[in-house]
């Protein structure tokens, strides 16, 4: 893929802030400190572009990111941690729902999740609720590069049954040694009609 540019657009928590709605978009979506940030780094082969951090809970907002104004990619705040107050944490499930089913350019999300953990009931409801709404779906299983080739096929065995989903349904990833980038971008692609961004 060859990015041209890739620029941060804005930051919102409600409609109002969203920019206005035109390209294709995608988000991703997932547990605080998955790897969602690092993810997008990579597909627009920027180390930069959205912060990253070892803290969990960094992302609060929604980001808006413009790529060789062709495409948005959205990174949403992470879910299931903790430590956030309780406060900001009631917040989040109604200002990523609000996003998720008020945006009508939004032609996808990927649900990044971590290779060495089985889903929980947050991933399991995020699917469902995607498809509740119509809403396609890519699934990644990122941080690959921390555990064995071996290790890595016995977890993809076990999160496929939790999930109950084909090997052809998730794409195995990592920010580390870039492995599944080509295949992340050839499902966006897919999901937003565009040949390359
Ligand atoms: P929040 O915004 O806080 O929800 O986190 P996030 O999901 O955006 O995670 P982020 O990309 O900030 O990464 C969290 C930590 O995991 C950072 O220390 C990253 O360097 C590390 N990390 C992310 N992806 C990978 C990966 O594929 N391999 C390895 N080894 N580390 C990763
Ligand atoms: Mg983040």
């Amino acid at each position: 893929m060859i990015i041209k540019s890739a620029e941060f657009v804005t930051s919102a928590t409600k409609p109002a802030q969203y920019p206005p709605e035109g390209l294709a978009e995608i988000a991703f979506a997932g547990r605080s400190n998955v790897g969602k940030s690092s993810l997008i780094n990579t597909l627009v082969h920027r180390k930069h572009l959205v912060k990253t951090s070892s803290t969990p809970g960094r992302t609060q907002l929604i980001n808006f990111f413009d790529i060789n104004s062709n495409l948005t990619l959205v990174d949403l705040p992470g879910f299931g941690y903790a430590k956030v107050p309780a406060a900001v944490r009631k917040k989040w499930g109604p200002m990523i729902e609000t996003y998720l089913s008020t945006r009508t350019t939004l032609k996808g999300v990927v649900i990044i999740m971590d290779s060495r953990r089985l889903p929980r009931e947050e991933e399991q409801n995020l699917i469902h609720w995607l498809a509740h709404f119509s809403i396609a779906a890519i699934l990644v299983l990122t941080k690959t590069d921390k555990l064995s080739k071996t290790k890595v096929l016995k977890q993809q065995t076990a999160i496929l049954q939790t999930l109950a989903v084909e090997k052809e349904d998730v794409i195995l990833f990592s920010a580390k040694t870039r492995r599944g980038k080509d295949a992340v971008w050839d499902a966006i692609l897919t999901l937003t009609d565009l040949k390359a961004v």
